[in-house]
Order: C-alpha cells, then structure tokens, then sequence
C-alpha cells in the first residue's frame, strides 16, 4: 500500500487567500479519503508547464483560479461539454492519460442557488449582471432549468448582446445596457460582474428590484457587501451571497475526482463562522 497520499491542489495568483485547502481537506475528513491539497502560488507564464509538471509526477487533481480559468482550456486535451461552454475550466484531472478540462462553477451555482437556498429558477425570470468570464460560466447551467427568460445586463451593452446571442440555442435570453433591463421587477438577479470587488454596484434601475426578488452576488465576504447591501436598500427579498457557490463547485469538483460527493453543509457552516458571512 502507498504511503503518500493522492496529491490535489489550487493553482491561482494570487492565491493564499484561496479557502480551497480548507474546504478540500474538510470534505477528506468527512469521507475518509486519503488525499492532501494545497494551494500552489503560479504566475500566468509558468500556468502550462507547472501543470504538465504536477500531473508527471503524479498529481490527481487541479483546481483553477484566477487568472488561469481561461488558459486551462489550452492545457486540456479533452473538454466537458460544460467546461466547453463556459469557454473556462475550473478543475483539472487525468482521464485516459489525457488532461481532462471541467467547470463546475456553473454546477455549484446551480446546487447553491436549488438546494441550499430553496429557489425556483424554472420558469422565472432572470437578470445577470456582467458578460465576462464568470457569465459565461453560469448561463448554460441555469438555462438548462429552464428559466423564462434571461436577460444580460452589462456596462459594454455589445458583449450582452454577443453572450445572449451565443447562448439563445439553450433558451431565451437577451442582452442589454443596465439602463434597458425593463420596469418589471426580476425573480432572480445574479451579480456576476467584477464591479463587486472595488465596491461598485452596476447602475440598474431599482425598479428591476421587487418585493419578491432574490439577489445574488456570485462573489462571497467583503467583495459581495455593496451590493448586498444595495439590494437590501432597493427592497429585495433576500440578499445572498456566493459562499455556497464556492463550497458546491469545490464539492462538484471532488465527485469527479473521488467518485464521492461529500456533504456540503459541515463546511458551509463552518466557514460562515470563519468568514464572519450569513
Ligand atoms: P470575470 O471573469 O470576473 O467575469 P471579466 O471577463 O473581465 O471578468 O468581466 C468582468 C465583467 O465585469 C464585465 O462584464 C465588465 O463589464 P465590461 O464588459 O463593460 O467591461 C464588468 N465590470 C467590471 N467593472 C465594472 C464596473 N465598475 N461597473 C460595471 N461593470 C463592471
């Protein structure tokens, strides 16, 4: 029998703020699996070859991070259709000798936003806010609930339109500026732009924001508090953050790895208390 565990681990930059070893080394606990994880501090120009380097010398697993979501979609030799879409990868591993590119953000939200929080997404009607990478990330798996409709807000109103257009195979969806998202109040508002992290809020009209409105800022802590704070001010229902997003991704990416899926709860509550989040 091995005496050295099955090695996993994060590849990001920066990266020491990464709760993945946390969070990885919990889901081990809980299913007994033999596994270490840690997180490995890599500059975009060494990305390729750290990751041919940590998979020769028999590495199992990767998770991604920024900046290298996108590049790990040119290391990958074989693609999820999920990982495809999202045109970004977020977990790495072995398969048939070959790097397999997978993304389970979009999965993770999806766990987040059904299970734990106990929305309905099917048949209501959705806004995101933002058409960067993480947009693309979460539109395939929310349109496959088959949500009324989807409207695209961002600040450059084109690359709404080219994401609303790219993904409108999967279901309705349409791009906008922030200031043409409509009077009706959404069901859903998902704030996936990067404006959260310098404590901006994207000018969508309060209108867009009910009595009955869940929002949701995909970032988690600190970045996600203005516009918690501004959906809160402008009458929603709740006011979510993405917490749950990033344990149900990491959980998402252990089943691929382990054939297991861990139970999420134990973790999420135990970095709410770390975190200081509700
Ligand atoms: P990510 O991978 O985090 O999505 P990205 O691809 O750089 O990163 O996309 C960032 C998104 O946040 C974009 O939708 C961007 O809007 P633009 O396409 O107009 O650049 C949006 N964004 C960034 N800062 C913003 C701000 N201060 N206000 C509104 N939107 C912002």
């Amino acid at each position: 029998m091995s005496s050295v565990a099955d090695r996993y681990g994060v590849f990001g930059h920066p990266v020491g703020h990464s709760l993945s070893p946390f969070i990885h080394a919990m889901f081990a606990r809980e299913t007994a699996q033999d596994l270490s994880y840690r997180a490995f501090e890599v500059p975009p120009e060494e990305f390729a070859t750290r990751v041919h380097t940590f998979f020769g010398e028999g590495g199992c697993g990767l998770n991604v991070t920024l900046p290298h979501k996108v590049a790990a979609v040119e290391v990958a030799v074989e693609l999820t259709d999920r990982a495809a879409h999202a045109a970004a990868v977020n977990t790495l591993s072995m398969h048939d000798g070959g790097i397999l590119g997978d993304n389970t953000d979009g999965i993770g939200l999806v766990h987040d936003l059904c299970d734990n929080q106990g929305l309905v997404v099917t048949n209501r009607r959705l806004l995101v806010l933002g058409a960067g990478g993480a947009t693309r990330g979460v539109l395939a798996p929310l349109l496959q609930l088959e949500p009324e409709l989807i409207v695209i807000a961002n600040r450059t109103a084109d690359r709404a339109a080219a994401l609303a257009a790219a993904f409108s195979d999967l279901g309705a969806t349409h791009g906008a500026g922030f200031a043409e998202v409509g009077d009706e109040p959404f069901d859903l508002i998902i704030n996936a732009t990067s404006a959260s992290l310098s404590g901006e809020i994207p000018p969508i009209p309060t209108s867009a924001v009910g009595a009955q409105t869940v929002c949701y800022d995909l970032a988690y802590g600190r970045s996600a508090v203005a516009f918690v704070e501004w959906s809160r001010a402008a009458g929603c229902a709740r006011a979510l953050q993405g917490l749950g997003m990033l344990v149900e991704q990491a959980a998402e990416s252990f089943r691929l790895w382990r054939g297991i899926r861990p139970d999420t709860s134990l973790v999420l509550a135990a970095l709410k208390d770390r975190t200081g989040s509700t």
